[in-house]
């Protein structure tokens, strides 16, 4: 049987295509890694990190399960770019291979009986010493009674980086609006992490 495709709208992908940059993402690269390395996007919709990453001189691998993103990654011409159509569930992740994994707002979607395996091998996909910097759904979010997305308290969140050092967490709890111009009070729980062995 097909898997389905994880849609979020098109007019998210229009939105972050039009986005500068996740606002912490270039600050990370300065501060913790240097340019080049290789690089993971976890969900990257329309593109919006992966294209810092390679101004950054980064290989990126990114992937995604909606393949309305291939809109966008065809237009890149880059060949340090590797752009990939899959469930994160169904990813054969590498292991030890980024300098830099990201998975903005995009953790919270994992199947919810696959999260722990999907997350344990991402974190595996980063080299020792790399950085993993990721956002959870928290449980002051908006969506929180949606049950088929998963939100964390900040308890939750450490236990899930016992082989790495947390060097920031922060909590985003703000309202935002949606693509569609709707307010949405949004609660994400950030971490920048360094892999220790
Ligand atoms: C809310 S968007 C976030 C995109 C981007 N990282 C950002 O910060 O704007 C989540 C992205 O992850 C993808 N996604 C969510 N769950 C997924 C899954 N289980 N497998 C593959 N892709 C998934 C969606 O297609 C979407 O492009």
């Amino acid at each position: 049987m097909e898997k389905p495709e994880r849609k979020v709208s098109s007019a998210y992908h229009e939105r972050n295509s039009g986005e500068q940059s996740h606002p912490r993402l270039e600050r990370i690269v300065d501060m913790f890694l240097p340019d080049g390395g290789k690089a993971l996007d976890l969900g990257c919709s329309a593109l919006r990190d992966t294209k810092i990453l390679l101004d950054k001189g980064f290989e990126v691998t990114e992937v995604d399960g909606d393949s309305e993103t291939l809109k966008y990654s065809e237009a890149i011409e880059n060949e340090k770019f590797h752009h990939k159509i899959a469930q994160f569930e169904e990813f054969d992740f590498p292991t030890q291979e980024y300098d830099l994994a990201v998975a903005i707002n995009s953790l919270s979607f994992i199947q919810k009986d696959k999260f722990d395996l999907v997350f344990a091998r991402l974190k595996d996909s980063v080299k020792i010493g790399g950085i993993l910097y990721c956002t959870f759904f928290g449980n002051n979010h908006e969506w929180v009674k949606n049950e088929k997305s998963l939100f964390f308290n900040e308890e939750q969140v450490k236990e899930l980086f016992d082989d790495f050092d947390i060097r920031r967490l922060m909590h985003d709890d703000l309202v935002q609006n949606n693509p569609a111009g709707v307010p949405v009070h949004w609660h994400n729980i950030v971490v920048i992490a360094r892999r220790l062995r």
